[in-house]
């Protein structure tokens, strides 16, 4: 088959993170769009995507787009693209999708108009009345944006921020997603001490040492088009062997963690283990309170109660004002706080040298980082 186009949703903030990712693993003629980025690659592409990329929410096949002002537009627009290069007479093709400032408001409808399209055009193609649907899922995802439709099937299945190393997590617990996002801005390497005193289930440390040991994140499980025949199974098989041999596991990368719950350090270091991980982390309870910066270089990330699921905002703004005194600014420390809070630098009691626009979820946060 010839080049696909991609498409991968990324929280809003990761963009440009994501996009390095996508060019440094092969993606080419890469554009960049609020909340995705868009690229072209062969079908082995979606493999090495699925088991590679850090920041995307998950790997898409772009089938096509166009204008669609009616349900017949809609119709005539789905039913013409070619549905029988990806899915088979037997396959599932459940539809979801979301429109946003369009003519065709009703997602129900306009779900089971694709349906109906793709089914006509999938029955004439393989001379069937009736399609069973007993195969693999190819589930398909459209958005109507302006007026534009954009036809889709999803290759991963579940979200890739789910790892597999994260069973439980805690109350307040950071997407593994944007974890790894902030670990990327951060500059985190092979030879990083990466420091987190509010640590909870750990994943702030966790994706970073993955990323500092080049751990793929999607080693350990498995993605829905792996089921179906668009990608041989030795693409697969080949893709996760070599980025088992990106594994550098020799670097004289750390992570030390802390929190003042005790189950949340058990859970860290549980999560740790599943991860692959636990040699290179050390955990303890701690109150930030009493935080004393390590001596050597360290890079610090940390999500702090925000006050919302998590303590109330009075006692989040004086955990910011212990943090402004425990946190000592120095030679070959860098601090990474993410935070709601609108005026986290004046209570932290220094202005951050650069800051970026993050969402945690529907939160809007910023990345205070201070070098
Ligand atoms: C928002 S959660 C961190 C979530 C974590 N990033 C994760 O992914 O699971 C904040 C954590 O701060 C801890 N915490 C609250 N007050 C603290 C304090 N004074 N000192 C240290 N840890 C504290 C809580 O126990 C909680 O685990």
């Amino acid at each position: 088959m010839a080049f696909l186009t991609i498409a991968c949703p990324c929280l809003f903030g990761l963009e440009s993170v994501l996009s390095g990712e996508v060019k440094r693993m092969g993606g080419q003629d890469v554009e960049v769009t609020d909340g995705r980025v868009c690229f072209k690659g062969n079908p082995r592409m979606i493999a090495r995507a699925n088991v590679l990329l850090r920041t995307a929410e998950r790997v898409l096949i772009v089938v096509g787009g166009f204008r669609a002002e009616t349900f017949q537009d809609l119709f005539e627009g789905v039913y013409h693209l070619p549905w029988e290069n990806f899915i088979g007479s037997k396959d599932a093709f459940p539809v979801k999708g979301w429109s946003l400032n369009s003519k065709l408001r009703s997602v129900p409808d306009c779900q089971s108009i694709i349906k109906k399209a793709i089914a006509k055009r999938l029955g004439e193609h393989y001379g069937a009345a009736w399609l069973e649907e007993s195969g693999p899922v190819h589930q398909i995802q459209f958005s109507l944006m302006r007026d534009v439709a954009s036809i889709m099937i999803d290759t991963s299945g579940s979200g890739l921020h789910k790892r597999g190393y994260r069973p439980t997590a805690n109350v307040a617990p950071i997407k593994e997603t944007l974890a790894a996002g902030i670990a990327d801005l951060a500059r985190v390497r092979e030879n990083t001490l990466l420091v987190d005193p509010f640590c909870g289930s750990g994943t702030l440390l966790i994706e970073g040492a993955t990323k500092a040991l080049r751990i793929a994140p999607g080693l350990r499980r498995r993605f829905s088009a792996e089921h179906w025949g668009l990608i041989p199974q030795e693409d697969w098989q080949e893709e996760r062997r070599a980025s088992f041999e990106l594994v550098r596991r020799s670097g004289t990368f750390r992570a030390l963690g802390s929190d003042i719950d005790s189950a949340s350090v058990d859970l860290t270091l549980d999560n740790a283990e599943r991860a692959g991980i636990r040699s290179k982390i050390s955990c303890h309870t701690e109150n930030v309170k009493n935080f004393v910066p390590p001596e050597e270089p360290f890079v610090l990330i940390t999500n702090p109660p925000y006050g919302e699921r998590m303590l109330t905002v009075e006692q989040a703004e004086e955990l910011y004002r212990v943090m402004g005194q425990a946190f000592e600014p120095g030679e070959g420390r860098s601090y990474y706080v993410i935070s709601p809070h609108e005026q986290f630098e004046r209570l932290f009691g220094r202005a951050a040298s650069r800051r970026r626009k993050l969402y945690n979820g529907n939160i809007k946060c910023t990345l205070y980082m201070f070098f």
